[in-house]
């Protein structure tokens, strides 16, 4: 008899690449078009028929337990895990051992958004019963993930991040297991940069003689740890939005899918979709171009942005030139200083990445 699988999401890491985003904020509550990118697996988690979610987390657990609360706006039951360190993610499964007991689950990274969902993929895994199903997708820079090397339909090996790579199919940070991995995850020493590597655990099912099954995905997939892939994340799903204009409209166009909510304010302004503008938004004699998230509270003024996200309460004011592959922090300010000399005076964090043209 097949049990129904658990959800493991992992949603702890430091995510040094959004930085210096997320010196303030969980990666994982970074907005996809204004909404964060965590919740999109757990919407796919519960399509898939499941129910009971353990959520790792870690220094950043606060925050994620304020956004995701008990689970229940998901239709899910959520119980939080603390992991006390970012130690790798089979280190994350040992972690949750006694929540996910002899159980199925679906491992998700909480930073990682698949078109497709995963309910096909689950249905696949019962159906077949292998010890663990991954999910790999062709990628011009495999260097950067965990890489398979397939013969035929079997899964041969398994390298974390190898500088030559074997083959182009990187791991997307979605996994389906049999508690058979928790064992594994047991028996693997820590990686060169010091984690237990989830791809050593399942490399230990195949070193056993365990099935291992491979999926190809098709549809696109997203690691959102990175600015350029967050971008990326963000114009894929404004891709699919629907069109509805809850805001206060002034001597202002829309062209294209736009989502205004309620309380936004726009004045003398053109909107071009796709793009979302956020609750209390203040748009003014401004420009929004294609791909653009504008969060909740945010303040556009004689300005240009496009393809952009603007995270919750920032504002953009008097800019000559356009605003574009940008993400700008909650709160943020850019303006320009009325006072001459013409200067760019700048209260900028640390690792802030700034280009000026
Ligand atoms: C992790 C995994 C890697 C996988 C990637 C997918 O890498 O270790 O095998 O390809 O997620 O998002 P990380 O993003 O933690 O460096």
């Amino acid at each position: 008899m097949s049990r129904t699988l658990k959800g493991l999401v992992l949603s702890g890491g430091a995510g040094t690449r959004l930085r210096p985003i997320t010196h303030t904020s969980a990666k994982q509550l970074v907005p996809v078009a204004n909404r964060p990118v965590l919740f999109y697996g757990l919407d796919a988690l519960h399509d898939a028929g499941i129910r009971e979610v353990g959520i790792i987390v870690g220094d950043t657990q606060a925050e994620i337990q304020a956004a995701v609360g008990d689970g229940s706006a998901f239709g899910l039951e959520v119980t939080y895990i603390r992991q006390e360190a970012p130690l790798g993610l089979a280190h994350a499964v040992l972690t949750a051992a006694e929540f996910l007991g002899e159980d199925p689950f679906c491992m998700y990274l909480g930073d990682n958004l698949l078109r497709d969902g995963i309910r096909g993929l689950v249905e696949e895994f019962t159906r077949s019963g292998p010890e663990a199903m991954i999910l790999l997708q062709h990628v011009p820079n495999p260097s950067a993930y965990g890489v398979a090397e397939l013969d035929g339909e079997r899964v041969v090996r398994l390298s974390e991040k190898p500088s030559e790579p074997r083959s182009d199919l990187a791991l997307v940070g979605v996994y389906l297991f049999t508690h058979a991995i928790i064992e594994a995850a047991r028996r693997i020493r820590p990686s060169a940069r010091g984690e237990l590597e989830i791809t050593d655990a399942i490399q230990h099912l195949i070193d056993q003689g365990l099935r291992v099954e491979p999926h190809i995905v098709t549809g696109w997939w997203k690691d959102t740890g990175k600015l350029a892939d967050m971008l990326e994340a963000n114009r894929l799903v404004l891709d699919v939005i629907g069109h509805r204009i809850q805001g206060e409209l002034t001597e202002t166009s829309i062209e294209g899918r736009v989502l205004i909510e309620p309380g936004a304010v726009l004045i003398r302004s053109a909107v071009r979709g796709p793009a979302v503008i956020g609750a209390g938004a203040r748009i003014e004699e401004a420009y929004i171009g294609p791909y653009t998230a504008i969060s909740d509270g945010c303040v556009v003024r004689r300005a240009e942005v496009e393809h952009s996200i603007l995270l919750a309460g920032s504002r953009i004011e008097d800019l000559d030139a356009r605003v574009e592959g940008s993400l700008i922090g909650k709160g943020s300010t850019i303006t320009r200083a009325p006072a001459l000399p013409r200067a760019y005076r700048f209260l900028v964090g640390d690792n802030s990445d700034i280009g000026i043209v």
